[in-house]
């Protein structure tokens, strides 16, 4: 079977990259790792993509919300760059953010986003999996990579069981809150924080001797293990995303897109 091209976003040490690389050295997906993007310079995953050889690439967020905070017109938005389309669309933002920080937000991001659908063109990847990129992407970027409706192709991974816990400190914010189960998840983006459909998750009972730093170890290691199957799931063409409506007893109605697994290949 065709391997799928995938691509990866990261921000950090890159051990779910690792896993996922692995994966496909031994085959247990049917994937190829293309390149490896960044958002700074200091990423060790960058190290790891290029011991096994795949190409990487920056592009420092930080340097661009910086200069376009000192001299906004220094920094080139995107000519396609639409912000009341781009604002209507993503739900990132409190909807009572002030609308100066939210212009300012969704600018910088989409001249971000911008170098990034550059430097990801040339390797045409079929998929693109955010392994702790500690980044939100607005709709600029997704509806340019998401270029077939009902098809969407980012991943993201969280440390925590969504809908609970999104954000910056899945795993943190679980252990304080007091939660007897941890565990991770695997989604598609979508125009929210961490709100996309799910693909899988992974769960483990929290003892009472555990700590935040026993929970972090347990949650990551199921994470290694969840990322490269929701990807084979992926490769083998097994995931469809369904928008399903429901009726609640007080007549409300429920719209969610959801992801449905065929059972085979
Ligand atoms: C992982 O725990 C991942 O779930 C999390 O960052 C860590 C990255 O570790 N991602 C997020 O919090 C995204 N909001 P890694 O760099 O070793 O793979």
């Amino acid at each position: 079977m065709n391997k799928i091209r995938i691509g990866a976003l990261i921000s950090g040490g890159g051990t779910n990259l690792q896993a996922i690389i692995d994966a496909c050295d031994q085959n247990r997906i049917q994937a190829e790792m293309v390149f490896v993007g960044a958002d700074n310079h200091n990423a060790y995953g960058l190290d790891r993509a290029s011991k096994h050889n795949i190409p990487t690439f920056i592009v420092d967020y930080r340097q661009i919300i910086q200069t376009y905070r000192r001299a906004a017109h220094e920094v080139t938005l995107p000519e396609d760059f639409d912000i009341d389309d781009i604002r209507q669309k993503q739900y990132l933002l409190k909807p009572d953010t002030n609308s100066q920080k939210a212009d300012f937000f969704l600018s910088t991001r989409a001249a971000a986003e911008a170098q990034l659908l550059e430097k990801i063109a040339p390797y045409s990847p079929d998929l693109l999996i955010l392994a702790g990129f500690m980044r939100n992407l607005t709709p600029y970027f997704i509806d340019r990579f998401n270029t077939d409706a009902g098809h969407p192709r980012i991943m993201n991974i969280h440390p925590a069981l969504l809908p609970a816990f999104p954000g910056t400190d899945g795993y943190g914010d679980t252990y304080r809150y007091g939660c007897k189960v941890a565990g991770c998840t695997v989604h598609f983006i979508d125009y929210g924080e961490d709100s996309g459909p799910i693909i899988g998750q992974k769960a483990f009972p929290i003892l009472e001797n555990d700590t935040l730093e026993s929970v972090q170890k347990k949650g990551l290691e199921l994470e290694w293990q969840l990322y490269p199957e929701c990807i084979q799931l992926f490769a083998q063409g097994r995931l469809h995303v369904a928008s399903l409506t429901h009726l609640l007893p007080n007549n409300q109605v429920v719209q969610r897109c959801v992801v449905k697994i065929a059972q085979n290949a």
